[in-house]
Formats: structure tokens, C-alpha cells, sequence
């Protein structure tokens, strides 16, 4: 096992009901500004609750940021919250919002141009405004996590920082704020988690049995809450599970001590910054590919995958790794998510343009050893197409 540090300071409060727990979480005379997307969080009763539970407290509300939150909309809140001079950031939503919001919490302070906390990966954030969630869509698992992903407009840029200081300070999970998805958010959400326990497991060996079988867990959950979700959408248990798991699959845990592969992720948001596809629909295209292309390098680890995941342990090892990545295609093509390139209408020219946005990022030393070079990159786009 590698050495590591692990760190997670947010406090998780799960179930039905447990907006109304807001108000033991935040003080008296806190001063809130509650952050949400389009139409949804009031659509479906969610922000009501917050309101409620929120009582006598000072709060102003900001609402459109929009799926894959963008710089130009996200500095009009710190104008807000600097005027208004409000103190903690309460997140309504799915990763737009909640990545949004951690984007806002540490722009306000900032004393120079806020889009340098993307340029420098987050190390140029110095401080941070404290901000809780509450979750409305279970994918990226960004309200345990203290990653978040903003866009520029003007530039195309799609950008991630990253920094301790935008932990949240707690995140309220209630399953049944998740009923009024529509089911491709849903199942999003399942291929973005089942992506994200991927590249924290699909690279080599280092001996970690607790992680390992953790995120294998987390995987024959997925297989097995995808096909029955679309099945009986209104199923609580399922709905629990679903949100769990995709918290897991990203706040840590899993990553520690073990080698990571994010290309998967760094090709797929090229992906949305240019196409605008959804987040998790990028992955599934992209990930199958990427198995294909580095089936050398990820030996081992997709045939132990193969074994415990799949119970694949007849006939060859080629033979094993072929059925293993069958598999996982045809499981994301089993929830009617599309695992190629042509599916969007994406040819050679696309591919071209991916790979100069990717060196334009300096994306060119990817992977778990660093040696997912942009032709490699070509390659696995080209493999998806
Ligand atoms: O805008 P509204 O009307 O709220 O509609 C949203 C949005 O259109 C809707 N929605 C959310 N909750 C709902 C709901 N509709 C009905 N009922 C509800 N309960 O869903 C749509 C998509 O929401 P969004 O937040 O964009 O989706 P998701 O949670 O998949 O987040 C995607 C963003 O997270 C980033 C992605 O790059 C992307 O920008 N990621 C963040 C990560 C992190 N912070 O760790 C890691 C991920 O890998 C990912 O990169
Ligand atoms: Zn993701």
C-alpha cells in the first residue's frame, strides 16, 4: 500500500426528514445564502423545506446556476454574498450546485481575479466561507468531497480545483429529495459513481484489501441498483443505496493508499466543454475505450475485476479481460446509456479538436503512471468513435 493521508471533515446526516436537522447545524445568527439551479429545487417541495428549517435566520437566495456551473454566473453570487455580507453558503442541488457553490466560498475572500483558484488547481485559495449541502442528485459525490469542477464560457475552459478548505461542514442526504428526478439523472448518476470507484481501483496491484473489496462492493451495488431503479423508481431502500454509494465512491476512502487513473474523467469533460454532453454520459463513452487501449497495463486488475465483480473465472486470461470489458459496455448499454462517440454525432474532426483542448490543459501525462500521452489519448478516442 502507498503512504497516504486521509482527511474527511464532513459531517453526514441521512434519512427522511433530515432537512429540518439545518437548524442544529447552523447558528442563530448565521447569515445564509442558499444557492440552487433552474426550476427543480422549488418544483419539488425541496426548497420549501430548506426555507422552513432555515426559520428566523438572515437568508437571501441565488438561484440558476446552471449544469456544469459556470464561472460568468457563479461571480454574480460572490457579488451578492460580498454585499450582503452573508457567512455561510447552504448548496440546493446536484454537483452543478454543490461544485458551484464551493467555487463561491472561496472567490469571496479572494482578493485578486477568483479564476486564478482554477488556473492554480486551488492552491491559490488562501480561505473559504463555510458551506453545507443538501443533495438532490446522487453522482458526483461532491458533498463529501472538496473537488469542484467550473466552466468559463467565454473561454470553453471546463476546470477543476481542488482544496480542503471547501469541505463541506455537513451535507443533508434525504433519498426522497431525489424522487422527482427524471430517470436519465438517475442513471447518470449511476455511471458517473460507477466511473469514479473505476479510476480509483483499475490500475495495478498494491496489495490494498480494504480497498479493494470496498470498491468492488461499491461496483456489484451499482450493477445491481441500475437495472432495478429503472425497474421500481419509487423504492426508497433503492433510492438509500444509490445515495450512499455515490458519496462513497468519491470522498476519499477508497483512494487512499492506492494508485488512481482520473484520463477517463480528464477526456470526458473536454467532452462537455465542447459538446455539452451530460457529465456521466461522457464517461461511458470514454471508459470502455480506455480498458481497451490499456488492457496491458491494467492486467491484473481486470482480471481480478473479471473474478470478483463478474464472476468471470473460465477460459483464457485474454479471453477473461475480453468478456470483462464486454460486460461493462453492455452494462451501461443495458441503462441506455450509449458507450460511443458516433452516438453524438463526434467523427475524426471532433476527435482532433478533443485532443488540442486536452493539450491545451496540459493533459498530456495522464494516468496512473503518467505515461497516457495525448497519442494515447488519440487512441482511445479514436477506439470510442
Ligand atoms: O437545474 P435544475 O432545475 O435544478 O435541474 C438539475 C439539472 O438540470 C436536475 N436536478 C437536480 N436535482 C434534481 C433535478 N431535477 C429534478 N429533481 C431533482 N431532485 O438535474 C440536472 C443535472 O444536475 P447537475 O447538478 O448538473 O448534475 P450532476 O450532479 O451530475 O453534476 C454534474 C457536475 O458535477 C461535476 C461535473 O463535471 C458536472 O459539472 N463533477 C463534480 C465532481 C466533484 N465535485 O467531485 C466529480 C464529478 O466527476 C464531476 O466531474
Ligand atoms: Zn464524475
Amino acid at each position: 500500500m502507498q503512504n497516504f493521508e486521509f482527511y474527511n471533515p464532513t459531517r453526514i446526516l441521512f434519512g427522511k426528514g433530515m432537512i429540518a436537522r439545518l437548524d442544529d447545524q447552523l447558528s442563530p445568527t448565521a447569515r445564509v445564502l442558499v444557492l440552487y439551479g433552474g426550476a427543480s429545487a422549488e418544483r419539488s417541495g425541496t426548497l420549501a423545506e430548506v426555507r422552513a428549517a432555515l426559520g428566523q435566520r438572515t437568508f437571501r437566495e441565488f438561484g440558476g446556476i446552471e449544469a456544469n456551473p459556470t464561472y460568468e454566473t457563479l461571480m454574480k453570487a460572490v457579488a451578492l454574498v460580498r454585499e450582503e455580507k452573508l457567512d455561510f453558503l447552504l448548496a440546493v442541488g446536484g454537483g452543478s450546485v454543490m461544485d458551484g457553490t464551493k467555487f463561491v466560498a472561496a472567490a469571496v475572500p479572494y482578493e485578486g481575479e477568483p479564476w486564478d483558484i482554477l488556473v492554480s488547481k486551488g492552491e491559490a485559495a488562501q480561505k473559504a466561507l463555510p458551506l453545507g449541502t443538501v443533495v438532490t442528485l446522487p453522482a458526483t459525490g461532491s458533498e463529501m468531497n472538496c473537488l469542484s469542477v467550473i466552466s468559463r464560457q467565454s473561454t470553453g475552459d471546463k476546470l477543476l480545483f481542488s482544496n480542503p478548505l471547501v469541505y463541506p461542514r455537513f451535507s443533508v442526504l434525504d433519498p426522497m429529495r431525489t424522487m422527482s428526478l427524471p430517470m436519465k439523472q438517475v442513471i447518470n448518476g449511476v455511471v458517473d459513481s460507477f466511473v469514479h470507484v473505476m479510476e480509483q481501483y483499475m490500475t495495478y496491484p498494491v496489495d490494498s484489501m480494504a480497498q479493494d473489496r470496498f470498491s468492488e462492493g461499491l461496483l456489484s451495488s451499482l450493477i445491481e441498483i441500475g437495472p432495478r431503479i429503472i425497474a421500481t423508481p419509487e423504492d426508497y431502500d433503492l433510492r438509500s443505496n444509490l445515495m450512499w454509494v455515490a458519496t462513497l465512491a468519491l470522498n476519499g476512502l477508497i483512494g487512499a493508499g492506492v494508485p488512481e487513473d482520473w484520463t477517463t474523467h480528464m477526456i470526458g469533460h473536454e467532452i462537455t466543454a465542447k459538446y455539452h454532453i451530460d457529465h456521466a454520459r461522457t464517461l461511458a463513452v470514454v471508459f470502455p475505450a480506455l480498458l481497451k487501449v490499456r488492457r496491458a497495463e491494467k492486467r491484473a486488475k481486470l482480471l481480478q475485476y473479471a473474478a470478483r465483480v463478474w464472476n468471470l473465472t473460465e477460459g483464457t486470461e485474454d479471453a477473461r479481460i475480453d468478456a470483462v470489458i464486454q460486460k461493462t459496455e453492455a452494462f451501461f448499454e443495458s441503462l441506455g446509456v450509449p458507450t460511443r462517440l458516433s452516438a453524438y454525432d463526434i467523427g475524426a474532426d471532433g476527435i482532433t479538436d478533443l485532443v488540442q483542448q486536452l493539450a491545451d490543459h496540459d493533459m498530456t501525462a495522464l494516468g496512473e503512471k503518467g505515461d497516457v500521452t495525448l497519442d494515447v489519448s488519440r487512441t482511445i478516442l479514436q477506439t470510442a468513435a
